[in-house]
């Protein structure tokens, strides 16, 4: 029988990775870096958010060099992070430092040639911000270059590792809430940069390919170019699994909402991830009933957690809880609703047939 004054030391020490990882950085800006300056008085969410900071609070991986081509950036990250290997070719990086672990905090332009440079160059795991690329042709590229050279890709969709998000998908395989049937996010923002974050949660929550997609967006003159965009939408995966989006631009002042909605209850999320509720049907009267949300025993940073995940994605030689095809999928998605709203808001089938189709 487990002696439970020794749990929490093993529930701590099981949830390290089991090595020591070297870890670096191409990309040297406000995710790569700095971002948590301007998160300050955002106390609900547990930083730090940019991966430097996270990389060194994180277990089991230390920060060891950092590349970026804008040498101002490069004295900055030194300034506040120690680190001295640091260069302007990612390239030279890795063949003087030979990272394990590496982040790609570029914007999306780079992405893909860099995340293809680093798997040809053996580096073990790469952990990409989002969104993935954008085309996707870029997005199959990454996946096919770190399938031939056996390095793990997860996409920093780090909602993904939130311990809440963990805790709710528990409370769904526990049975809490029935069988999972539908999920609605409200959020007026950009479908593929911001919702990225929804569309690989929503993938993680459905378990299962999303098929088809409709959608239509905030005014045709948008729909028309290829700049990112908000507008609503409608997904429904392969197991039958069905997501609402609304990412309809407007000033209500409400922030993120998401719904898990199951056959006999439903776990809300609002206000970007601050308030989690779990609601049960009464077996005698069939009323709503609130019930305490699990709340997460030792929540910190979704970053933090996502890079000790990463580590042990390399453990044990596959990315589950973001693998590139799950960034993959959120461009798809919000590309094809966007062809949908082009072709008339007809019923869009994945995957698109045409992968020059770019969106940012
Ligand atoms: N919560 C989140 O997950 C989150 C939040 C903010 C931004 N982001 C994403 O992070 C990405 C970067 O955004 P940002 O605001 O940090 O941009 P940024 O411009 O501040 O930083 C990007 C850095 O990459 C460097 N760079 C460009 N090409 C390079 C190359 N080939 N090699 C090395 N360095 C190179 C640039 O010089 C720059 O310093 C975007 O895709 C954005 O969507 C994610």
């Amino acid at each position: 029988m487990a002696q439970p004054k020794f749990e929490a030391f093993r529930v701590i020490n099981e949830s390290k990775p089991q090595h020591t990882y070297r870890g670096a950085i191409v990309g040297c800006g406000r995710m790569g870096s700095t971002i948590d300056d301007e998160h300050i008085g955002m106390p609900h969410y547990p930083w730090p958010w940019a991966h430097a900071p996270a990389m060194i609070e994180a277990r089991g991986i230390d920060l060891v060099a950092a590349a970026d081509v804008d040498q101002s950036k490069l004295d900055d990250f030194k300034r506040r992070w120690g680190v001295e290997a640091l260069y302007t070719n990612y390239r030279e990086m890795v063949e003087k430092q030979r990272p394990d672990i590496v982040c790609v905090t570029t914007r999306p332009g780079p992405r893909a040639e860099v995340t293809i440079g680093l798997a040809e160059m053996g580096v073990k795991a790469i952990f990409a911000t989002k969104p993935m690329g954008r085309t996707l042709a870029e997005a199959d590229a990454m996946i096919e270059a770190c399938l031939k050279h056996g390095t793990i890709l997860s996409i920093a969709c780090h909602l993904n590792w939130y311990k809440w998000y963990t805790n709710a998908r528990q409370v769904i395989a526990d049975g809490a809430i029935g069988r999972l049937k539908s999920m609605i996010c409200h959020s007026p923002s950009s479908l593929s940069n911001l919702h990225s974050h929804t569309l690989a949660l929503f993938r993680l929550f459905a378990d299962a390919p999303a098929k088809w997609v409709f959608g239509v967006m905030d005014n045709n003159e948008q729909a028309a170019g290829d700049a990112d965009l908000s507008g609503s939408g409608f997904v429904v995966y392969e197991n039958g699994v069905r997501a609402i989006m609304n990412s309809r631009s407007e000033r209500s002042g409400l922030g993120w909402t998401l719904e898990f909605i199951g056959e006999t209850g439903r776990i809300v999320s609002r206000n970007a991830h601050a308030q989690f509720e779990l609601w049960r049907t009464d077996s005698e009267t069939g009323g709503p009933i609130q019930c305490q949300f699990p709340n997460p025993w030792h929540p910190r940073s979704s970053m933090v957690d996502a890079i000790e995940g990463v580590c042990r994605s390399v453990e044990i030689g596959a990315e589950r809880i973001c693998p590139g095809e799950f960034g993959r999928e959120a461009l798809e998605i919000a590309i094809a609703m966007r062809e949908s709203h082009r072709r008339g808001n007809t019923r869009v089938d994945l995957p698109l047939k045409d992968r020059s189709l770019r969106m940012g």
